[in-house]
């Protein structure tokens, strides 16, 4: 038998020691968790997608009453973003989550679906997409969506 092991590397970084460019990000996601509509869960999640030109979207959870019709912070961003700037490659994208008056103190990871929308728009610009994922105790910074999601589906 043939075994294929897959690792990752998760850094855990102090929000000081960020780039201008990935603090804004994160200000930005956390900003956005305060737009979010989330009357059913009570979770807002806040996501902000950097393109290759500086230019940062915004978007956050948007949920439904028919529950399925709901859409995640991560992926209202990224499709605005890619809708709206089809050649501009992603750079990165920051998720922040805020509960019960507050920033949730773990770094929240992105579901499956927004997993396999990232690594669509790394497979489309041919660029990796690197991940904050805020926490109020810790920040985890990944270097590709894709470490996120092996053997995901394509076409
Ligand atoms: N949610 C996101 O927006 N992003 C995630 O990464 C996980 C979950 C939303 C979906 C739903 O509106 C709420 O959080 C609770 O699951």
């Amino acid at each position: 038998m043939i075994e294929i092991k897959n690792t990752f590397i998760i850094h855990i970084i102090n929000y000081e020691k960020l780039t201008d460019s990935y603090q804004k990000l994160i200000q930005t996601a956390k900003a956005q968790t305060q737009l979010a509509y989330a009357p059913y869960s009570h979770f807002q999640v806040g996501a902000a997608v950097l393109l290759n030109d500086g230019n940062i979207i915004g978007g956050n959870n948007q949920e439904n009453s028919a529950f399925p019709s709901g859409l995640c912070a991560e992926r209202v961003a990224l499709f605005y973003a890619n809708s709206q700037y089809p050649q501009t490659p992603v750079k990165a994208i920051a998720i922040a989550a805020f509960q019960e008056g507050k920033f949730t103190s773990k770094p929240i990871s992105p579901c499956g679906a927004c997993r396999q929308v990232m690594i669509e728009t790394e497979t489309r610009f041919g660029q990796n997409i690197e991940l904050l994922l805020y926490g109020k105790k810790e920040i985890f910074l990944l270097k590709k969506a894709s470490d996120l999601l092996p053997l995901s589906f394509s076409l």
